[in-house]
């Protein structure tokens, strides 16, 4: 494995059963991750757009070891951690989520909110309190919040503190699940710019989820679009913005303003376009949306191909190609 590789996934699945109403019984699955191959390097930063549902906060769950994939392998630094973490792997993987709101706990203290983690790792009170003033202030918060509870906080604060949270334990992956998308604009901007201060003063590497492309091209070194539980296109963000290949990720960028004119999509949708995409079991999981679908798109599932330097895409039409 690449050295520079921190976080490796191999076919990752995360499946949810779906059970009948009355008898329980499970009849059929919900493929929230549906084979995922990834690489992330050190300090690298992978933007992961997609639409709602397509399975982003799943993926990021089975990434922050929250939840247990179904099938597949993940690889932090070469180890395997897919069912396990050693222990001097703990804290290495941090998450923030969405809702600053609902994820602190009203009745703690910030102080005792911050420390948690720590004590949890066995780290004695004395150092633990160092470490939590020491991330207050690179959060840009000032001591005297430690004593606040979370409903004097704004929403900006509450978020300062949660990735304070994450950062205590000096974790070398972070995973960012909309940090921003629950906040006013200004906001919003102060955080992404706290966020990428923070990246490269700890050279951390970042999974940073998002349903917003020009965050996305911001802060990303690379983009991963995904689509019903599949990374269906995955190149660096200038690539992906020049020259996008997925149909789908085609469809994304055509309601993002574009520096060049001339790179609109407009293809004409096919009358027996099918809006259900469950039907598709076998074939591609886009086509029932898919302008440019071929029969074979019906019938087989394409695979990840890599359409040029560090460019894949899973779609057929790419299959001559390579
Ligand atoms: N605990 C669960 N039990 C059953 N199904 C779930 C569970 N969590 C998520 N799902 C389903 O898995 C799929 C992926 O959901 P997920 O929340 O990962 O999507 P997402 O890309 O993060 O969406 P959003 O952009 O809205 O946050 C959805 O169909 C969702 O309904
Ligand atoms: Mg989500």
């Amino acid at each position: 494995m690449n050295s520079d590789v921190i976080v490796k996934t191999v076919n990752l699945k995360k499946y949810y059963e779906i059970r009948s109403k009355y008898l329980k019984r499970v009849i059929g699955y919900v493929k929230a991750v549906n084979g995922v191959d990834l690489e992330i390097k050190r300090g690298e930063t992978l933007g992961l757009v997609g639409e709602s549902g397509s399975g982003k906060t799943t993926l990021g769950l089975v990434l922050a070891k929250l939840v247990k994939p179904t099938d597949g392998k993940y690889f932090l630094k070469g180890i395997d951690i897919t069912y396990s973490l050693p222990k001097n792997l703990r804290g290495k993987i941090r998450i923030v989520f969405q809702d600053p709101y609902s994820a602190l706990n009203p009745r703690l203290k910030i102080v005792d909110t911050l420390i948690e983690p720590l004590l949890a790792q066995g780290v004695d009170k004395e150092n633990a309190k160092e470490k939590v003033a020491k991330y207050l202030k690179l959060v840009g918060l000032s001591e005297e919040y430690l004593e606040s509870y979370p409903h004097m906080l704004s929403g900006g604060q509450r978020q300062r503190i949660m990735i304070a949270r994450a950062l205590v334990t000096e974790p070398e992956f972070v995973i960012l699940d909309e940090p921003t998308s629950m906040l006013d604009v200004s906001t919003q901007a102060q955080i992404i710019e706290l966020l990428k201060k923070i990246k490269n003063e700890k050279n951390l590497t970042y999974l940073f989820i998002t349903h917003n492309l020009a965050v996305a091209r911001y802060l990303s070194d690379t983009i991963a679009i995904m689509f019903s539980g599949q990374i269906v296109e995955i190149a660096d963000k200038k690539t992906i913005f020049s020259n996008p290949l997925h149909p789908y990720t085609k469809t994304l960028l055509s309601a993002y303003p574009s520096p060049d004119p001339s790179s609109t999509w407009s293809p004409e949708i096919p009358e027996d376009i099918d809006n259900n995409t469950l039907i598709y079991n076998q074939g591609c999981s886009y086509a029932g949306r898919c302008p440019l679908r071929k029969d074979l798109c019906l019938k087989t599932s394409p695979e990840l191909i890599e359409v040029e330097n560090n460019h894949k895409v899973r779609c057929h039409i790419y299959k001559d190609r390579t």
